[in-house]
């Protein structure tokens, strides 16, 4: 009887609401104007596009501003202040990682009966074979450890080292050597869905390397026809941009055509997302757009930390619209758990930051999220928070060098609608719902185009001096630092920053160990604090 009861609840749950698969896209370094549905007719995305005009545009979607805290934003649910994260990104030579103590998304997700896999770049600590993926909710990891490699030959060159760092798992995976790695991704994430049990429920998330810089040797790297297609851009760091990004757009949507040629498109939600904004204007080496957003990756300012991103799912009740529901990348966690079925008071006890808004987002309603807390680093001396409409910012990073807006704007030249429609993800999903006509597509880009108001004026704004403060809603681009004109505003603002910095841990940054260096392992970013004993003093020679 029991017996019968519990084959019942298996087996009728799986029949009447089978959860949906999660597949996430993040992009790495990808900035704000970089996306064609933001305004740019520059760079074509087609394939993502299509998903953003058929799901969600994420207008007032935020991030962190660099790799390791976005990633432990969206794996724990919580702001990098309250896991140690804050502070810089984890080093390949770095004896630390996202601490064990935090439960993240694969995991709870496993909760669920999901089957986890993660392909790609993972940059939450690989110095212990416990901090790995493997060990941490997945049940597959194809990809890198660190925090950036070539595309081609998948070393990492950073501080004085060099090393290879591409593995299948726990394995090294030299069999991969030479091939893009954009490729390696699209092929490894394809398989994972042709592989997939349909009767389970999928998690499926791609972590690329593009748009990230690799190695000083050839910083940003694409195949050479694809580059060539790019002619008319002038700048050659923006060219090489432009055919990195046309690998990435390729990929989603081959990967897309998967889910649909395997019939789980009509149950799947797909979050296509940047991990933090653009390195623009040669920051980093890199080639990135923000426009018309101030400052780039790493600067607490628009650019920095307002995410490119798209929610689609057939599952969403209002679909093809701006969203303007404000969310914050610790969301997804509840918001996901949530869209999956489980019950999110699970994340009480866990004290997370993150809201579930998946009804906010799937039925049009206000968001609860209200707060933003967008940093607090007390070593490179900058915070910044967001209440409703108003932002402050309290210090700035690289000395204020990096506060200003860049370009391109790519707003020459006409959109290309053919290649959306005749994208792969764009026939792929019209098999379940139809993509907008021109006229509609046109309306959905001109809403999420931002445009900065030229007749506010841009005042001084020395935050290294005084805070600074900016109505976001009126002005996105933080020309008016409104900080002299609304005291009082600035006051709460600041009061609210000092309650939510009361709340924050200590950074957990350690020194980089030598023993970490590739050079003692066969020229491989490896797990070195798992040899301790190996650590011996260096031998005299008599
Ligand atoms: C697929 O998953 C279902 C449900 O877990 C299981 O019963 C079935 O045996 C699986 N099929 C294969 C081929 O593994
Ligand atoms: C690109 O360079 C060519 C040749 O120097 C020049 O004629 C053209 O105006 C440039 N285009 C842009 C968009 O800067
Ligand atoms: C979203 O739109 C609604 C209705 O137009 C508006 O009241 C609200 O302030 C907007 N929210 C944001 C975050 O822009
Ligand atoms: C920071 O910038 C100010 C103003 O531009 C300049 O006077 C100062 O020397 C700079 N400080 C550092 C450490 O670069
Ligand atoms: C946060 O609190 C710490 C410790 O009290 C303090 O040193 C730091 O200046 C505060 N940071 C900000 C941005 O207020």
């Amino acid at each position: 009887m029991l017996f019968l009861l519990c084959v019942c609840v298996v087996l009728c749950r799986a029949s009447a609401d089978p959860r949906p698969n999660i597949v996430i896209f993040l992009a790495d370094d990808l900035g704000w104007n970089d996306v064609g549905f933001h305004g740019s007719n520059q760079i074509p995305t087609p394939n993502i596009d299509a998903l953003a005009y058929s799901g969600l545009v994420l207008q007032n979607y935020y991030v962190t501003p660099i790799c390791t805290p976005s990633r432990s934003a969206l794996m724990t649910g919580k702001y990098p202040i309250h896991t140690g994260m804050q502070h810089s990104v984890i080093r390949g030579e770095e004896p630390r990682g996202l601490p064990l103590s935090e439960k993240i998304l694969p995991q709870y997700l496993k909760d669920l009966g999901y089957k986890t896999h993660l392909v790609g770049k993972w940059h939450l600590g690989h110095y212990k074979k416990e901090y790995l993926p493997l060990n941490r909710g997945f049940d597959s990891h194809v990809g890198f450890w660190t925090g950036k490699i070539d595309l081609y030959d998948h070393t990492n060159m950073e501080l004085n080292t060099w090393g290879f760092d591409f593995r299948r798992g726990f394995e090294v995976a030299d069999d991969v050597f030479g091939q893009y790695a954009t490729d390696i991704y699209t092929k490894e994430a394809v398989k994972v869905v042709n592989a997939h049990n349909s009767s389970e429920p999928l998690f499926l998330m791609v972590a690329h390397s593009a748009m990230h810089s690799g190695n000083p040797s050839e910083f940003l790297r694409a195949p050479d026809d694809v580059i060539d297609r790019f002619t008319h851009i002038n700048d050659t760091q923006r060219r090489k941009y432009a055919g990195m990004l046309t690998k990435l757009d390729e990929s989603v949507g081959k990967v897309v055509e998967s889910l649909g040629r395997r019939g789980l498109l009509e149950n799947t939600i797909i979050l296509f997302s940047s991990d933090n904004g653009g390195p623009a204007a040669g920051f980093n080496a890199n080639a990135a757009s923000n426009y018309p957003l101030k400052g780039v990756k790493n600067t607490l300012w628009e650019g920095g930390v307002r995410g490119a991103g798209l929610l689609w799912s057939p599952l969403l009740k209002q679909q093809s619209r701006v969203a303007n529901q404000t969310f914050h990348i610790v969301d997804w966690l509840p918001t996901f758990y949530s869209a999956a079925g489980g019950d999110t008071s699970v994340f009480t006890e866990r004290n997370i930051d993150g809201f579930d808004l998946w009804e906010a987002l799937s039925s049009d309603l206000p968001s609860q999220r209200t707060h933003i807390v967008h940093n607090i680093d007390d070593i490179w001396g900058l915070a910044s928070i967001t209440v409703d409409n108003w932002k402050v910012h309290k210090g700035t990073n690289y000395n204020g060098s990096w506060d200003y807006w860049y370009g391109p704007g790519g707003r020459d030249g006409a959109y290309n609608f053919d290649s959306v429609y005749k994208s792969k993800a764009a026939e792929a999903i019209e098999k379940i719902a139809k993509l907008p006509n021109k006229d509609k597509i046109t309306n959905l880009r001109d809403a999420s185009t931002i445009k900065c108001d030229k007749s506010i004026p841009v005042t001084p704004c020395k935050p290294l001096e005084a805070p600074c403060l900016y109505d976001i809603y009126t002005d996105p681009c933080e020309r008016r630092n409104m900080a002299e004109e609304k005291p009082d505003i600035l006051q709460e603002l600041l009061a609210e920053l000092d309650r939510v910095n009361a709340t924050a841990v200590p950074p957990i940054n350690k020194e980089v160990d030598p023993l970490a260096d590739p050079k003692y392992w066969g020229r491989v970013f490896t797990n070195f604090g798992d040899f301790e004993r190996l650590r011996t003093p260096p031998v005299k020679c008599t």
